[in-house]
């Protein structure tokens, strides 16, 4: 991992948004849902407009010892695409970078060339617009984003000008319970003193408190209400309900879930005392 993402300046990171969540669901639930983006179109229909998680352009790794990641272009799905004249997210990170989504022909062709002239923008621009952490990036990470989970139980994904470290641990004494770790991190951009934070919408670029609150099934976050990780835990609770139904039997995995059988592949060699 050190290897895999040593041209992101981490220690210049600033945590500008902190929360621990008390869940009723098992801890498993993160590293279930940080490993497939098959349930991405149902549940978070604000993505794949800006991060195209098809399951054929997404690139899917697994390695040894239960890690892995997907690495999902930043640039819009042309399976689940936007109607007709509603404004684009695409479009406004463009213009932010110079470039006009007006000067493409079609769709698709703004889709593909648009994030091949957004990766030139970047390199062109970068030192000039104060992006000091694109300076080591490769052409793959200044405009994408590895989503990548550490077995058994953290996820960082890095984006071009974010990080997101995500973590669960289990309960001492129930399995039906969990915390959950959320942390939004920033990367510096000079005269930026408000930022994305992606997770957890616009944040002051300054070093977050952490805010520790019950779920509640949505109640007790307030501050996060619709963004992605709240509609994951709105999902994640339910599943446990479900999986306490008389009618359930076991999971039915599809293919492009593969990295989730593989977690409870290395986990169970793990309990069986085969690692
Ligand atoms: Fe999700």
């Amino acid at each position: 991992m050190p290897e895999l993402y040593k041209n992101y300046p981490m220690d210049t990171g600033v945590r500008v948004f902190w929360m621990k969540i008390n869940l009723n669901t098992n801890w498993k639930f993160a590293t279930d849902n940080f490993s497939e983006s098959y349930h991405t179109r149902t549940a978070h229909p604000q993505v794949p407009p800006w991060i195209d998680q098809d399951v054929d352009t997404a690139r899917h790794e697994m390695y040894p010892a239960g890690h892995g990641r997907t690495v999902q272009p930043m640039r819009p799905s042309l399976s689940d695409r936007l109607p007709d004249g509603v404004p684009h997210p695409f479009d406004h990170i463009l213009r932010q970078w110079d470039i006009d989504p007006d000067s493409y022909p079609d769709y698709e062709t703004k889709a593909m060339q648009g994030w091949l002239d957004l990766k030139a923008a970047k390199r062109r621009l970068w030192r000039e617009r104060g992006y000091l952490h694109y300076e080591h990036m490769d052409d793959e990470q200044i405009t994408d984003s590895p989503h990548t989970v550490i077995f058994p139980n953290v996820t960082i994904s890095f984006l071009p000008d974010n990080i997101l470290f995500f973590r669960t641990e289990p309960h001492a004494d129930d399995p039906g319970k969990c915390t959950f770790d959320l942390w939004c991190m920033a990367f510096p951009v000079a005269g930026q003193t408000e930022v994305e934070s992606i997770m957890a919408g616009p944040q002051p670029f300054s070093e977050a408190d952490m805010l520790w609150r019950d779920f509640d099934n949505g109640r007790g976050v307030p501050e996060i209400e619709g963004q992605i990780v709240y509609q994951d835990m709105m999902l994640a609770e339910g599943m446990q309900r479900g999986m306490h139904s008389r009618g359930y039997g076991d999971a039915y995995l599809s293919a492009q879930e593969t990295r989730v059988r593989y977690f409870h592949e290395v986990l169970n060699d793990y309990l069986a005392g085969r690692r």
